[in-house]
């Protein structure tokens, strides 16, 4: 009885021993850097099937609903990046998000909006600030390589100085902190958002191109769910914590764009910009504050 006993703790043992290091080496293979979606992020509605050990997920929009998912954490600065492949082909009216945004109706968001098109046409990229509430700053891009063939980087950096679009480390719009002349600035803890809706009564043509359904289920996947932003969840946080440089979004070095990005951004707004807000003089008469500041 005694020896059967020993005898079962020691099997139990090594069963033991041998289930760590098979955690430990899925854990290894799976997250490299922690970085499963679940480590960071859920699905809050619709259709998401995760891949590859819960590195990627793929959204997925059919007509009875679309899908997608939140971080876990709300923010109060950070560099949020995010890999991302389109839904290839027909696409008019199917919109993709990647944003940041506090919610509610007096929202703080930071948007990027991927706008489908027929077959052939290029998706425009459409971004947005909005502070309390207002938007209405929208600026559009087409982009220099197809969306839906591969996965690309898109990146929002927000510190206390300055708010950055990226494309693969290209900086293509900048929001600076001009709270010192009276400009609004994002302040509100912000949670991050993706998402793949039904947009087809704005987002193409200003809402002529209706989706084609006989292209559905429309699929957009995402890879890289880190979490490198400053936690601002809970009613007690501190906007002074999240600005602190010892977070290295915040160093002097992502205070302003160093050279080669200058030169990089002012390219891309030169060649693949289509639309401004700033530059919509029937819309804004008089350009806002930020137009001239933002230069
Ligand atoms: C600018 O240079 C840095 C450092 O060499 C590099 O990491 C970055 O990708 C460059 N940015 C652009 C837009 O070329
Ligand atoms: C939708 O796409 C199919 C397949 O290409 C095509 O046959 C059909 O005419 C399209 N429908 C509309 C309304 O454009």
């Amino acid at each position: 009885m005694k020896f059967q006993t020993n005898k079962r703790e020691y099997i139990f043992s090594v069963l033991d021993f041998v289930l760590v290091l098979f955690l430990i080496s899925t854990v290894d293979a799976r997250a490299p850097g922690g970085r499963t979606f679940d480590d960071n992020y859920y699905v809050t509605w619709g259709n998401v099937l995760k891949l590859n050990q819960g590195t990627e997920v793929q959204l997925s929009m059919d007509q009875t609903a679309g899908s997608g998912f939140n971080s876990k954490h709300k923010f109060g600065s950070g560099f949020f990046e995010m890999r991302i492949k389109l839904p290839p082909k027909d696409t008019a009216g199917v919109v993709t998000t990647f944003y940041l945004t506090s919610k509610g109706d007096t929202q703080d968001e930071l948007d990027f909006e991927f706008l489908g098109d027929r077959e052939g046409k290029p998706i425009h990229i459409q971004t947005n600030v909005f502070i309390n509430g207002q938007g209405n700053r929208e600026q559009k891009f087409v982009l220099w390589f197809d969306p839906s063939a591969d996965f690309h980087t898109y990146g929002i950096l927000w510190n206390p100085y300055q708010i950055v679009f990226y494309v693969d480390k290209v900086p293509i719009r900048i929001f600076k902190n001009n709270k010192k002349y009276g400009v609004g600035y994002p302040s509100k803890p912000m949670t991050v958002v993706a998402s793949l809706w039904n947009g087809e009564g704005w987002a193409t043509d200003g809402g002529r191109s209706k989706i084609n359904w006989s292209y559905a289920p429309f699929k957009a996947n995402f890879q890289r769910f880190s979490d490198s932003g400053c936690h601002a969840d809970g009613p007690n946080i501190n906007a002074k914590v999240c600005g602190s440089t010892t977070y290295w979004w915040n160093t002097v070095q992502y205070s302003m764009l160093s050279a080669n990005e200058t030169t990089a951004f002012k390219n891309v707004r030169a060649k693949y910009m289509t639309y401004d807000y700033c530059s919509d003089q029937p819309r804004y008469p008089v350009p806002p504050t930020e137009c001239r500041l933002n230069q």
